[in-house]
């Protein structure tokens, strides 16, 4: 709903995805009619009675609840009884089955709901902890307080969930309902890698830019570049077997990429880069949510810092044939492969690390849309709204849950032939405040 209207794509989207759409269609405006009745009711209850009275009154209800279900609980039997169930289908291809495992104990006047050992999440059958949560109230609910107000607030302090994170039954990030989705507004995917999963992020006409793969460490896995054409590819691969990089890659990892040939080499600090050519795109736009704006349009650029700067400089300069758009000399030099002012920006650390990943987003309307919904969704944002000196793009960076930020802009500049690289010296013209120490700060 917006302002009072059905947001017809959106409810579509969750329609179509049922196998009983009329029915479901229904249930959707009932649920919209019984939430709305309840406001126009509580707002009637709080002209009359005055806000104070009225949450009073609720406080005591749920406190009433909790009192009664209770007692009832201290007349049941102790106990423990533990149940499995099993989800199917968390993609296509998959053949396996998922469990559920829980253990209710019957504890005094309470009771615990153990769901510890239940499978990892997975594909697209991942429910958030909100979820659990409801599943036991419209469980125990029926069961246990046909006679006691349903002020579930109150009810649900006599049960207590023991859940480990990371599960299908309490998913997070990376699982489809997180911040790709929820935050950005990007559709996510579930593919197979061989026989492993993968969530594929939709960002623009192509497959995907942006490949989560679990795994026991978070480390970039690979970062990939589209060359122009075959010969292309040769005379890169070429120049990279010159400079003593060894050329790896397969039919098969091509096909997975949705390219016709792929090559791939390890860099300095160890990531597998590949070069890769024919990616054909598979739509003609992504699905946005209907809120005004194309949103997130495509990869703009990553940050790629490590010790060994001036052999990352050599591969991506002199090797693969970057130019060099600007820099901060010593330790920060920016690069582009099209007209765009960046593409790649290589900088000296410690450890080797993707410092962020740019989401390039049409309009700054759309930096600001994400923005809402990173603070309604409590997405850490770790540098504040800003505008870069360089190339002049409005932004705001998140935390990732996989320890490097996510960098949400736009308006960045493209270039000519004739630009002359320099030193831009100060990072911003405004904004973009850090929440941790700047590791690229000017000294
Ligand atoms: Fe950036």
């Amino acid at each position: 709903m917006r302002g009072g209207v059905l947001q017809r794509d959106v409810a579509d989207a969750w329609v179509r995805r049922s196998r009983l759409p009329h029915m479901v269609g229904l249930d959707l405006r009932a649920k919209i009619a019984a939430n709305k009745n309840a406001a126009e009711q509580v707002l009637r209850l709080i002209d009359k009675y005055g806000a104070d009275t009225v949450k009073s009154v609720m406080r005591r209800m749920m406190d009433d609840a909790e009192r009664r279900l209770r007692a009832k609980l201290e007349t049941l039997p102790e106990g423990t009884w533990s149940a499995v169930g099993y989800q199917e289908q968390s993609g296509s291809g998959d053949r396996g089955l998922h469990a559920i495992k829980v253990a209710m104990t019957k504890q005094g006047d309470k009771l615990v709901f153990d769901f510890r050992g239940t499978a990892g999440q997975t594909g697209i059958i991942n429910c958030p902890y909100p979820g659990l949560r409801a599943g036991i109230v419209f469980t125990m609910l029926p069961l246990l307080a046909g006679d006691i107000p349903w002020a579930a607030g109150g009810l649900m302090r006599c049960f207590e969930i023991l859940t480990d994170e990371d599960t299908i039954t309490n998913a997070s990030f990376p699982a489809a309902v997180g911040l790709l989705g929820r935050t950005l507004g990007v559709g996510v995917a579930a593919d197979k890698n061989g026989s492993q999963e993968v969530l594929l992020a939709e960002l623009d006409e192509f497959k995907y830019r942006l490949a989560l793969h679990p795994a026991a460490e978070d480390v970039p896995r690979e970062i990939g570049w589209i060359v122009d054409s075959p010969g292309e590819l040769d005379r890169l691969t070429r120049r990279l077997e010159e400079a003593g990089y060894r050329r790896e890659g397969s039919p098969e990892e091509a096909e997975l990429r949705g390219a016709t040939r792929l090559r791939w080499f390890t860099d300095p600090v160890g990531y597998r880069v590949e070069l890769a050519v024919g990616q054909a795109k598979v739509r003609s736009a992504p699905a946005r949510p209907n809120d005004g704006g194309r949103g997130i349009t495509g990869l703009g650029h990553l940050v790629l810092a490590g010790p060994p700067l001036a052999e990352l400089r050599e591969l991506y300069e002199t090797v693969l044939e970057f130019r060099l758009t600007d820099y901060r000399a010593p330790g920060l030099y920016f690069y582009r492969c099209n007209r765009t002012h960046h593409s790649i920006a290589l900088a000296r650390a410690d450890t080797p690390s993707i410092h962020h990943l740019e989401l390039e987003h049409e309009s700054l309307d759309d930096v600001g849309r994400s923005y809402d919904r990173a603070l309604a969704n409590d997405v850490p944002i770790s540098i504040s709204l800003g505008r870069h000196t360089n190339d002049k793009a409005i932004s705001f960076y998140v935390e990732n849950p996989s320890g490097f930020q996510l960098e949400i802009g736009c308006g960045g500049i493209e270039i000519g032939d004739d630009w002359v690289p320099h030193d831009f010296g100060t990072s911003d013209v405004w904004g973009h405040h850090h929440i941790a120490p700047n590791p690229f700060a000017a000294s």
